[in-house]
């Protein structure tokens, strides 16, 4: 962890009212590589294909490459000019894509210290990003394990980890939900002394022999603590992407997560879908294309679908459902020409 202001300040002030709004998605993954922005990308463009207003946020601040992967190549301004202070709002610093309806804030890349901002610069980004007028706002998160990230993923109401069905990934998406959780318990509990002493002893014993105490300890701690603990068991519902799925063993692996989390720490984890590696996923991505535009029909796009679907998201503005696959490849028929690359 790595934030330039204490922990405990951190829990003390970071108030309610940084919290963003329902239309908001952060995209996290606790481990570089599993395809995160390509799907932090493509559910963008799938949004913008059923005619919402879509901002992608680039806030991977050490790695942005957003922009250069929807082929804008110099973008005019990133979120280093927001973090810097050299523009005031976040729609000032809005790129515009081949899309109307899809508007791209870049990240910066190019100083070392943007990647850590200071709290009050960090505070004030996820309040300007939740004061943004769109349908949706997807924010494509570092892969570390830094307070910004959690923080940014605490903050917002609907958060997608995407992970592959590898030791390696599946280790990093654990590291990473288990300090979601329990920077999210400390949030809030950040009044309750006694509860916070229960949760840093937790810390500090390990994750493996504590992490049965944990919930069961809360609860008992009080009444006040247990009603508490559940109203934010029943919200805390981070949603799972299996990425690049070769084989049905992913399933078999996001159902002993979903019981494993169930048991140990009392949420549930959603399943949001499964996307299988596809080679045209990589051609597109080669190309800095998306490949939803570039090669709609493929199995990752049908697979985007499905997550789209389970999520309650293919719906057009006016609420109407868009119930099959073959549906939606007409709203991506009408989307593609404006990025010129498609021939479906
Ligand atoms: N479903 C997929 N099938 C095949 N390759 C994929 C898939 N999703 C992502 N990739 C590839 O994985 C690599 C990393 O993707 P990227 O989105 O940049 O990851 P991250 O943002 O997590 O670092 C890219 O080469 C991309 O083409
Ligand atoms: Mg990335």
């Amino acid at each position: 962890m790595n934030d330039n202001q204490p922990d405990l300040q951190d829990q003390e002030s970071s108030g309610r009212e940084a919290v963003l709004k329902k239309n908001i998605f952060a995209v996290a993954s606790g481990k570089g590589g599993t395809g995160k922005s390509t799907f932090a990308i493509n559910l963008s463009l799938a949004l913008t294909a059923l005619g919402h207003e879509v901002i992608l946020v680039d806030a991977d601040l050490g790695g942005a490459d957003i922009s250069t992967l929807l082929g804008i190549s110099s973008p005019r301004y990133t979120l280093k000019d927001f973090i810097q202070g050299d523009v005031t709002y976040l729609s000032e610093i809005l790129e515009t894509t081949p899309s109307p309806r899809l508007r791209l804030i870049c990240g910066g890349t190019d100083i070392v210290s943007v990647s850590n901002p200071y709290y009050q610069q960090k505070l004030k980004l996820i309040r300007s990003i939740s004061q943004m007028k769109a349908g949706y706002i997807v924010v494509d998160l570092g892969p570390d394990i830094t307070f910004n990230n959690l923080d940014f993923f605490n903050s917002a109401p609907v958060g997608f980890l995407v992970t592959q069905n590898m030791d390696a990934m599946i280790l990093g998406f654990y590291r990473f939900l288990k300090a979601a959780f329990v920077r999210r318990l400390k949030q809030e509990f950040r009044h309750d002394d006694y509860i916070l002493s229960i949760i840093n002893d937790f810390q500090n014993r390990g994750w493996s022999h504590a992490r049965r105490d944990l919930i069961g300890s809360i609860r008992a701690a009080s009444r006040e603590a247990h009603v508490k603990l559940e109203s934010m068991l029943v919200t805390f519902q981070p949603k799972l992407v299996f990425n690049m799925v070769e084989s049905s063993g992913a399933r078999k692996t996001a159902d002993q997560m979903f019981s494993f989390i169930l048991e140990n720490f009392g949420f549930r984890l959603q399943t949001a879908g499964f996307i299988p590696r596809d080679r045209d996923v990589e051609r597109a991505y080669a190309r800095n294309e998306p490949y939803l535009l570039r090669f709609p029909r493929s199995s990752a796009s049908q697979a985007l679908f499905d997550v789209l679907a389970a999520c309650n998201l293919n719906c057009t503005p006016d609420g109407v459902r868009v119930p099959r696959f073959s549906d939606f490849l007409a709203y991506l028929k009408s989307e593609a020409p404006a990025w010129q690359l498609l021939k479906i």
